[in-house]
């Protein structure tokens, strides 16, 4: 909990950034209250895949707050329907359900739910250093036990695996299993990607007992990996694809996508006031628009080979590893990372931590090559490597 400058308002909040007021962005760039400049190289943990403030992002919320701020999920909506349609063109044709929220907490949720009431079976199948959101449901299959023990007892049947660990997964997942959930590469566990066969042992498990297979794609979602969704490398299609984060560009928004199959078999109630909102949804558009015609996800590619480039041979005494996919990269040192990130902040590029140890690089996609690289520079000079 912090106060708010004093005004006597507290706030319960955690932040890596709180020694600067940002006040105002564009694109990949922030300027703080005394009018100083950085380069974002975090993106809000990937809510700023188009950067900051898209104009035509932020034209779609101005022009649809003036016709409907707010509808009910009980009216059909063009906005929404448009943005439904928008969404599932990029997707598999398999999908052909969306339920919408506002933030990825609740997209995981709603699948927790879904496959519970669907499989008739209480377990959850989820990976060690995962995370998936602080919501009670969410935060049962996120791994951190600093996250999780103020909170217990959490939901129970919440199972964790080690992540890339083929045989641990097809032993955990049984015939009481509803779900194995799964980030094709864990962002906030320290950017970890997933093997090349180990989200294909996961669909055999899956299929093998009858669970549902999730992938959660809050961050690495909508081009931040170098394809529009992160499966697309691995060409294994889940049952439920939970996204949030840039999906309307920066405005809030939660989705858990399915099948129509899944949907006949649901039984019960799910439901969000504010989900599907035209505001979000028309952001959404925009949002959607721009990552596709500008071939944001090809240039999520094009600067993470980049970045393997300029990060390869860093100091082995300093640096134990660099890994990641497109534009989603950890860098793991053998010190903790908080003065790298403060040196770096010097700088003036806000980079993330993954953990006490892993710096990570999310920038916008729309990063200008020249402020990549300069981050990139950046990163070489505070961990040694010239
Ligand atoms: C993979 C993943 N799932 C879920 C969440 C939770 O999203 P939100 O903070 O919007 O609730 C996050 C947030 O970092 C995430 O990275």
């Amino acid at each position: 909990m912090s106060d708010a400058g004093g005004s006597g308002h507290a706030e319960f909040a955690e932040g890596s950034h709180r020694s600067r007021t940002i006040v105002r962005g564009e694109g990949a760039r922030w300027w703080d209250a005394d009018g100083r400049a950085y380069v974002d190289l975090g993106a809000s943990h990937g809510v700023g895949n188009l950067g900051a403030s898209h104009p035509e992002v932020a034209a779609a919320v101005a022009e649809q707050a003036r016709t409907l701020l707010y509808l009910g999920t009980g009216y059909a909506n063009p906005v929404r329907d448009e943005f439904l349609r928008a969404l599932l063109r990029l997707l598999p044709s398999s999908f052909g359900r969306v339920f919408l929220s506002n933030s990825g907490t609740e997209s995981v949720e709603a699948a927790i739910k879904i496959a519970r009431s669907v499989t008739g079976q209480p377990k959850v199948v989820a990976a060690m250093r995962g995370f998936h959101g602080r919501t009670l449901g969410a935060l049962s299959a996120t791994w951190r036990k600093e996250l999780r023990a103020p909170f217990e007892p959490l939901v129970p049947e919440f199972v964790h695996v080690p992540f890339n660990d083929d045989a641990a997964l097809e032993a955990a997942v049984d015939e009481r299993t509803a779900l194995v959930l799964l980030e094709p590469v864990q962002g906030e566990g320290g950017v970890h990607v997933a093997t090349p066969d180990y989200l294909r042992t996961a669909r055999a498990a899956a299929d093998r007992t009858g669970a549902l297979l999730g992938f959660d794609e809050v961050q690495t979602g909508i081009g931040r990996t170098g394809r529009m969704f992160a499966f697309e490398h691995w060409g294994v299609v889940p049952d439920l694809l939970t996204l949030a984060k840039s999906l309307a560009g920066g405005v809030p928004i939660g989705a858990t996508v399915t099948t129509p199959e899944v949907e006949a078999r649901f039984q019960g109630s799910h439901h969000s006031t504010f989900g599907g909102n035209p505001l979000a949804c028309a952001a959404g558009i925009a949002a959607l628009r721009v990552a596709v015609r500008d071939r944001l996800p090809e240039r999520a590619e094009r600067l993470g080979q980049l970045a393997q480039e300029r990060l390869a041979g860093l100091p082995a005494d300093r640096v134990r590893e660099v890994r990641g996919l497109g534009l989603l990269l950890g860098v793991e040192l053998r010190e903790r990372v908080a003065p790298v990130l403060a040196a770096l902040e010097d700088r003036g590029f806000l980079a993330l931590p993954a953990g006490a140890t892993v710096l990570r690089l999310l920038p916008p996609l729309v990063i200008s090559d020249a402020d990549w690289e300069a981050g990139l520079t950046a990163v070489r000079e505070v961990v040694g490597g010239g």
